[in-house]
């Protein structure tokens, strides 16, 4: 088994490498060959200009798979498949990709949504599959579809989409992760993380039937209200994961908190790092 996660574009740009940041992620996967392109960041500009630093071919990617339809995973969707010439590539997504998604943040209110409409993907080469069910994308790769929110508290704040003309709240159900089996376990890849970190572990044990060894991406910690980032790092210790690597909308506390408490399985991440399993 030959395991790569390249992060390609997040928030910190840990190494003077000329590197681009920008509020966002974007991943590589690569599994046995098979590559995978998990969001894309919030412009397509550091996306492109990364790719071109780390040496990856944006026309050699199998997939593109978008975690849900915030901007900051989606706002580079048209740069990279206009970059691909028109290649063709399915995009794996939820059928809520095309809705608005309103944010209430500072007294302000603003459309955070993809802003991507029908068409959009495929004049561009783009395949879309739209999706709410759990399946297998590659072998050993699962999309988790809808996950249930049963095991922990879901990541929403101050989130809102349109019903009907009325702002009402948004549960983001549109938020999916990805796992990859690794054998005695697997490991899951979140975007946002709106889903709840509890409720997209405890779902991948349920749907694999194996334990889950680690967590790379965004835990969407910087809005929690107080003793919940806590919470969640004793969730995760309890877990005793192999590889623990917040990036994006983690927030700075938890990684405070997990490389003090969880040693050996926090990996500090950002763009340019190299995860090889
Ligand atoms: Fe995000
Ligand atoms: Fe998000």
């Amino acid at each position: 088994m030959d395991i790569k996660i390249l992060v390609l574009v997040d928030n910190y740009v840990p190494r003077p490498q000329g590197l681009m940041g920008e509020y966002g992620l974007s991943l590589l996967l690569e599994k046995d060959g098979v590559r995978i392109l998990y969001d894309t960041g919030s412009t397509g500009i550091p996306l492109i200009s990364n790719m071109h630093v780390l040496g990856v071919d944006p026309t050699k990617m199998d997939y593109l798979f978008l975690s849900h339809r915030h901007l900051d995973h989606t706002g580079g969707v048209l740069k990279f498949l206009e970059t691909r010439g028109g290649a063709p590539i399915p995009v794996i997504s939820h059928t809520m990709l095309y809705e608005p998604s309103i944010a209430t943040l500072g007294g302000r209110t603003r459309e955070i949504g993809s802003g991507l409409k029908e068409g959009d993907l495929e004049s561009r080469g783009g395949r879309p599959l739209f999706i709410q069910e759990p399946f297998e994308l590659i072998h050993g790769v699962w999309v988790s579809g809808e996950i249930p929110r049963e095991w922990g508290p879901s990541h929403t704040e101050h989130l809102f989409r349109l019903e009907g003309g009325r702002l009402v709240e948004d549960r983001m159900d549109d938020d999916m992760a990805l796992y990859i089996d690794i054998g005695k376990g697997f490991l899951a890849i979140t975007g946002c993380g709106h889903a709840g970190v509890e409720n997209i572990m405890e779902y991948g044990e349920k749907l694999l039937g194996k334990p889950a060894l680690g967590i790379v991406g965004g835990l969407h910690l910087v809005m929690s209200p107080p003793g919940r980032v806590e919470k969640l790092v004793d969730y995760l210790i309890s877990k005793d994961l192999k590889v623990i690597a917040p990036l994006h909308c983690t927030g700075p506390q938890p990684h405070w908190l997990l490389a003090n408490k969880a040693r050996d399985a926090y990996r500090p991440s950002g763009a340019g790092d190299l995860m090889e399993l």
